[in-house]
């Protein structure tokens, strides 16, 4: 079995990764059905993309449609936002490891480059036609009214396709980089630099706008005027664009230059006790969407900058408690969860759509606001109690007090300890108002936490891989926060114009591998080199699963080349176990703990009632156990030969 193709049997065999979890010891319940969930989302968003996906059939190849729903609601387009968001999940999972994503994720660029110049009511390409947020999932423009233009899916689209663009130049691909996605980056950026400080009415440069005067809705479609989600992913866009640019060779005085206006403006979204999620709406404005903008531009290497709203920082976390406390006592799956313990979100406490529930992706952005803050903690070894902050941290800590705490310090691990346990207690809602089967739809109810909504979400699933990932200190790229996060001592109304020009070229080489591009060879690589900081297990549990057909009496063994295995002892040979195997689906299975990285051989064994056996067919079964970071089990699929 080649290395790369394990990994889709990991994913295909949702049934045994749960099997795997539960015999990990020490494994919580949570770990338990994470285990299977992670499975399950990825799969979701597979499902979800076309024109492979089960549920994606009649989309366009690498179109990730919204949801399968195509009536009440009808999700059934594609939408920049959601569809960036997704990718950069997926593009991640592929940089630390999962290397069957490649094909889905040159596919989806393929279809961005020509979605770019598809003509729709918010323009041409080079007349704010990136705004548009949804198109049919045939690439037709949709020109239904809507609330248009959006001027986050630009961003978010730079970012997922930036993050690849670094993975192309790592692996000895910059041609691909700068040809292929640096023309598609550069429409987006330019789109960025020039619209993000515009109202889009009765401005300069203008843009049409049909159904309202001023209308620039948020991330959900609602508010019209400026988001904060909108502006921090607008300035994340910038920063690593720039920094992408010169490394295909290029630059982007555009992106430059409007980068810190963009941060300055992004300062007056802090009210003082909490991030204001919209200027407009006239709501309170306090929302999911800064829970959201936090961890989209979360940096590993940053410190905890208030500026750009890091997760650690006081801002991100005061706010995380007034946002989380605010549909404590408005949904009834919530009431009596005193602050300080985990609840449902939803996106805004006014929200009416579907009598407004909470949603399962902002539920998860409150975890991972957190995982990522644990992280940013322990990699700077301190955490800093602020008169801003200090409410958050009494709820989970009552003795908290203003100060700074050393990694070593008793305070610092009750406190990180305690926040991992609140994060965890979102998840832990999560996994109980998702299906049994895994499945997770926009939102649940708020009166008895049934799925509500469009079903199979796909950015539900992305959601809870990157909260998951989170969750066990793996974490993306940094996008260059530390050397962008001085504010401008003057704000100043701005925009610059940048470079719009068709992005044609999708040549791809026929087959892509992490590694070295000029290495040859029949073996596939299985990992990968990954700039993130992550941990890379020592040992991986590894279930082998046999497809064998045996009668009563009979039973299965493993043997193998290394000490794990017996070293070819037959003494020493694993026993499978046939608790899973039915009239249907002759299955045997083990799992062992094996060293990552290690390259074996191994065969099953068939022993009779009486004792004699019968070794499987030549030759011996070779494989190597993957070592990337945070790849902890995996599954091998193999049929008795
Ligand atoms: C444009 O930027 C200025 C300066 O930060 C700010 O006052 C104004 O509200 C911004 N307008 C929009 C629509 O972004
Ligand atoms: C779970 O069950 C629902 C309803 O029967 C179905 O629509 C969905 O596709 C299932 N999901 C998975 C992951 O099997
Ligand atoms: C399988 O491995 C064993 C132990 O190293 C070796 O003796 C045997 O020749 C191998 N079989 C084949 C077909 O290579």
């Amino acid at each position: 079995m080649t290395p790369a193709i394990w990994f889709v049997l990991w994913a295909l065999t949702l049934g045994h990764a749960v099997a795997v979890a539960q015999l990990a010891l020490g494994a919580t319940s949570l770990d338990r059905w994470l285990t299977s969930e992670t499975v399950v989302a990825r799969q979701g968003i597979l499902d979800n993309i076309g024109s492979g996906g089960v549920y994606a059939h009649s989309a366009k190849s690498g179109i990730v449609i919204a949801s399968p729903s195509t009536d009440s609601p009808d999700y059934y387009h594609t939408w920049t936002r959601d569809s960036a968001l997704t990718m950069k999940a997926v593009i991640d999972l592929c940089k630390n490891g999962d290397v069957e994503l490649l094909g889905t994720i040159t596919e989806y660029i393929n279809s961005q480059a020509y979605i770019q110049t598809v003509s729709n009511p918010s323009g041409d390409l080079a007349s704010g036609g990136l705004g548009e947020p949804k198109f049919h999932v045939d690439e037709i423009a949709f020109t239904g009214s809507w609330g248009r233009p959006q001027r986050d899916g630009p961003a978010l689209r730079a970012t997922a396709l930036i993050a690849f663009g670094q993975w192309l130049i790592e692996n000895g691909y910059s041609a691909q980089a700068k040809e292929i996605i640096w023309p598609i980056v550069r429409n987006d950026l330019s789109y960025v630099a020039q619209y993000w400080n515009s109202t889009g009415y009765g401005e300069d440069p203008p843009l049409s706008c049909s159904i309202h005067s001023n209308c620039i809705p948020d991330l959900w479609e609602e508010v019209l005027g400026s988001s904060f989600f909108t502006v921090a992913v607008q300035h994340r866009a910038l920063v690593e664009g720039n920094t992408f640019a010169s490394q295909v060779g290029s630059t982007c005085s555009f992106c430059d230059s409007q980068a810190p206006q963009t941060l300055c403006f992004l300062q007056s979204f802090w009210t003082g006790s909490y991030t204001l999620a919209n200027f407009g709406g006239g709501r309170t404005g306090k929302d999911a969407n800064t829970l959201l903008g936090t961890i989209h531009t979360f940096d590993p290497k940053a410190d905890c900058d208030d500026t750009t709203f890091q997760p650690c920082s006081a801002r991100a976390l005061a706010n995380h408690k007034v946002v989380t406390d605010s549909f404590r006592s408005i949904y009834a799956i919530n009431l009596g969860i005193h602050a300080g313990q985990a609840v449902a979100v939803g996106r805004y406490p006014e929200d009416s759509y579907y009598d407004g529930n909470p949603w399962y992706l902002c539920t998860l952005a409150a975890a991972e606001l957190l995982y990522d803050a644990i992280y940013q903690w322990d990699r700077l070894g301190s955490l800093s109690i602020t008169d801003v902050s200090l409410g958050f941290f009494r709820d989970l800590h009552s003795s908290s007090a203003i100060g700074t705490y050393s990694s070593s310090s008793g305070i610092y691990s009750s406190i990180v300890s305690a926040v991992k346990t609140y994060a965890d207690g979102y998840v832990g809602l999560v996994e109980k108002h998702a299906m049994a089967n895994g499945s997770m739809a926009e939102q649940f109810s708020k009166w008895d936490g049934f799925q509500l909504s469009a079903r199979d979400l796909t950015w539900s699933y992305a959601a809870l891989l990157t909260a998951n990932s989170r969750r066990n200190a793996v974490v993306p790229a940094a996008w260059g926060e530390t050397a962008a996060s001085n504010v401008p001592s003057k704000c100043s109304s701005t925009w610059a114009t940048g470079t719009y020009s068709t992005a044609t070229n999708t040549n791809w080489p026929s087959t892509l591998t992490s590694g070295s591009a000029s290495q040859t060879g029949t073996s596939s690589t299985t990992t990968k080199k990954t700039t993130s900081p992550c941990a890379t297990p020592t040992s991986v549990e590894v279930t082998f699963d046999l497809i064998a057909t045996t009668a009563w009496g009979q039973s299965i063994k493993l043997s193998g080349s290394i000490n794990e295995l017996g070293a070819w002892d037959l003494d020493q040979a694993i026993a499978l176990g046939a608790d899973q195997y039915t009239s249907d689906k002759h299955r045997w299975s083990v799992t062992a703990d094996l060293p990552a990285g290690a390259s074996l051989e191994y065969k099953y064994i068939r022993v009779e009632s009486d004792g004699r056996i019968k070794w499987e067919s030549d030759p011996n079964r070779s494989y190597k156990v993957p070592a990337a970071c945070g790849i902890s089990f995996t599954t091998i699929s193999d049929t008795w030969r």
